[in-house]
């Protein structure tokens, strides 16, 4: 028994952030963060908005898309960095929201890899034959955390998110393999200093402003071409295939030079790379669901086809992903 992907959806919130209005803001130009990074502009929350609203949305879509009801859900994960509270989940707020009175679900934190993390957690329940239906949320908030003084992190990051409903089948289609990694020596180089138990909130956390992320820009950037491409190359060779088996290669989106990097250390060309960061920025765990969604949207992959996703994040987290599509009516 395998498991497959049967429906995608995403969230962008409508507001847009653009490179010029962070001109005004902070010491940069659309000329440095599009030469430097290829984003032209990033979607934010509006301020009533939180993580479970996105999720919800993208939920409801899942269910819409695929004709299931919500009492057909068994499971909801929620990958995210930016949940609506500590206590309680957000997959809680949104097994609520949707209606989905038999599902149980969590939320799981590995930053930009956290769309992967859940979703090989999510297809091995689903493979143990014990639920059905699951629906597995890539979301984050990203203005909730960002330092809007900070030219460091802010033209890099926006709010959005992406799911997909995954399933049992007994055909050749779904995911084939993972190889997924975490290196928790790297943690202090891309983390939120405080706000959580080892530096509750005072007004001290508050004054040095150290509830926004912090990121050693140049030493993620370098581990992040290197740990990418090591595990796509590995996940490439383990299942005796040539970058050429690979149909569409989706990394996550937080750099195009990162993008670049990464698909010429695998022997990838461009147009087996699918690319939206100029859109949305860097939505963390969202990059990959969104992009998954615009991909299938757009029917990028026929039945059959290969898809190989990787992505690296906070923590150190870090992983590939190969699926064999499973065209979706
Ligand atoms: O998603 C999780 C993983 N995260 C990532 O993968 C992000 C990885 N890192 C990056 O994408 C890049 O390191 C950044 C986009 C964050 C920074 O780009 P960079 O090419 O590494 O720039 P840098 O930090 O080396 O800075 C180069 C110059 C510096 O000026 P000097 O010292 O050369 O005079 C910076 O002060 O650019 C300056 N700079 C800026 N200038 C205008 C840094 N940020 C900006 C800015 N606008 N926003």
């Amino acid at each position: 028994m395998n498991t497959t992907i049967t429906a995608t959806a995403k969230y962008i919130p409508e507001k847009i952030l653009s490179n010029f209005d962070l001109e005004k803001i902070v010491d940069t130009t659309d000329d440095w963060i599009k030469s430097r990074t290829g984003i032209t502009k990033r979607h934010i929350v509006q301020e009533s908005e939180a993580t479970s609203d996105m999720c919800a949305n993208i939920a409801k879509k899942l269910l819409e898309s695929s004709g299931k009801t919500p009492e057909e859900i068994d499971i909801i994960i929620i990958a995210t960095s930016t949940p609506d509270h500590f206590v309680v989940s957000t997959a809680a707020i949104v097994q609520d929201k949707i209606g989905a009175i038999n599902a149980w679900g969590y939320d799981l934190t590995a930053a930009c890899t956290g769309f992967i993390f859940a979703l090989e957690t999510g297809a091995r329940l689903i493979e143990s034959g014990k639920y059905k239906n699951a629906i597995i949320i890539g979301a984050d908030t990203m203005s909730s955390i960002i330092d809007y003084k900070d030219r460091n992190t802010c033209v890099i990051f926006g709010d959005g998110g992406g799911g997909v409903l995954i399933e049992q089948t007994d055909d050749d289609y779904g995911i084939v393999d993972s190889i997924l990694k975490t290196d928790g020596s790297g943690n202090q180089f891309l983390t939120v200093p405080a706000g959580g138990s080892r530096k509750p909130a005072s007004e001290t956390t508050v004054k040095q402003r150290l509830h926004y992320v912090y990121q050693d820009g140049k030493t993620v950037f370098k581990y992040a071409v290197n740990r990418m491409s090591e595990v796509s190359k590995e996940i490439i060779e383990k299942n005796k295939l040539s970058s050429h088996d690979i149909k569409l290669f989706i990394p996550h989106q937080a750099n195009q030079r990162i993008i670049d990097a990464t698909a010429r250390k695998c022997g990838l060309d461009l147009d087996q790379v699918f690319v939206n960061i100029d859109k949305y920025g860097n939505t963390t765990a969202g990059t990959i669901p969104i992009a998954i969604d615009e991909a299938n949207k757009m029917n990028l992959l026929k039945s059959g086809e290969l898809l190989l996703l990787a992505a690296f994040g906070g923590g150190f987290t870090w992983g590939s992903m190969l699926i064999r599509w499973n065209k979706m009516l």
